[in-house]
């Protein structure tokens, strides 16, 4: 076929007419964005020459994504979230902010409210028969080195069988969840398992997605990390661990080279004596380097809707008006 219509003064003025250009109200950054996306997907459609049939199937499977909350799963599967963090980190170039741990995807499974501890948490409900107990410590500074007391390290994982406490309802509220204050030393330890990696269900519209692609949908074994400090800016990041089949081949490009971490087996009576556990473990350990800052903007997390984030949050980011 070679009927191509988008350059039309027909087409043009329509596109005009449906992202509202010709009208007073609204808002003028939508109009302009919203201009902008039907634009580029009309011309896509003219130059592709997608068919009715195609057209169709992809609303369905959009609708499909919607029905099933997948948006926030296909988000990093397409590099969304991995291209922002590129942004992210070409901002903070710019600005001359460098030397800290590097940032990496939040992903769509955290959940606010967390229980507190200072120092150590359990992390773990004990009722995990596979979990391998793991032994998690680390230290925060400063990008020159210092100790940062009193941090707060907000940490976040899967089970065994890859699933996360929430959105998997047979775990216990908050598994695998926990914000730990740094001690004295600027110190974190927690005793939690190993996690397994995390795969897309099969056969959800995101599989359907992925596999349209010839690709997959794992994840490696990995943990979140929130990590906040006042003069310090906010570190969204991850750690994957080393070993795992999928550590560089991430479906969700989360993985960097200097957040890929060995997991050590530590079998020797006395270190089993020392951290009270029950047997073998593994120890995997973390430290964390925080960029300085006085932009208390840059101190706190970015706003994005997230499960149980306090209501004022949620009512204000409805509202498109900050925290005050
Ligand atoms: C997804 C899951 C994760 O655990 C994660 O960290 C990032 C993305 C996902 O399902 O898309
Ligand atoms: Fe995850």
């Amino acid at each position: 076929m070679t009927v191509k219509i988008f350059d039309t003064p027909e087409v043009q003025d329509f596109l005009e007419a449906v992202s509202g250009l010709d009208q007073q109200g609204g808002n003028e950054r939508a109009k302009r964005i919203v201009h902008r996306l039907v634009a580029d997907l009309f011309k896509l459609i003219d130059d592709f020459d997608v068919t009715e049939e195609e057209y169709w199937s992809a609303v369905n499977l959009l609708n499909a994504l919607g029905s099933q909350t997948q948006f926030g799963l296909l988000s990093p599967g397409l590099g969304f979230d991995h291209f922002l963090d590129m942004r992210q980190d070409a901002i903070d170039a710019e600005a001359r902010r460098s030397g800290g741990t590097p940032r990496t995807i939040e992903g769509p499974l955290y959940v606010a409210g967390a229980p507190e501890a200072e120092g150590f948490a359990r992390m773990d409900d004990g009722q995990d028969q596979n979990g391998e107990a793991m032994w998690l410590t680390g230290q925060v500074r400063d990008v020159d080195g210092n100790p940062v007391a009193g941090a707060k390290v907000e940490i976040w994982h899967a089970n065994s069988k890859g699933g996360y406490s929430f959105f998997d309802k047979t775990q216990s509220e908050y598994n695998l969840r926990r914000t730990i204050y740094t001690d004295s030393e600027g110190r974190y330890t927690a005793r939690s398992i190993i996690p397994s990696g995390y795969g897309v269900p099969e056969g959800a519209p995101t599989d359907v997605v992925l596999k349209s692609l010839g690709r997959h949908g794992e994840r490696p074994a990995h943990i979140h990390y929130f990590v906040s400090a006042p003069g310090h800016q906010h570190l969204t990041t991850q750690i994957n661990l080393a070993g795992d089949p999928y550590t560089f081949d991430d479906f969700a490009f989360a993985t960097r080279e200097e957040l890929v971490v060995p997991a050590n087996r530590i079998e020797a009576a006395d270190e089993i004596a020392k951290r009270e556990m029950d047997g073998p473990f593994c120890e995997v350990v973390f430290d964390v380097a925080l960029s300085t800052t006085d932009a208390t903007e840059l101190q706190v997390r970015h706003k994005r809707p997230r499960a149980k984030e306090d209501e004022q949050d949620q009512a204000s980011q409805q509202a498109g008006t900050a925290k005050v």
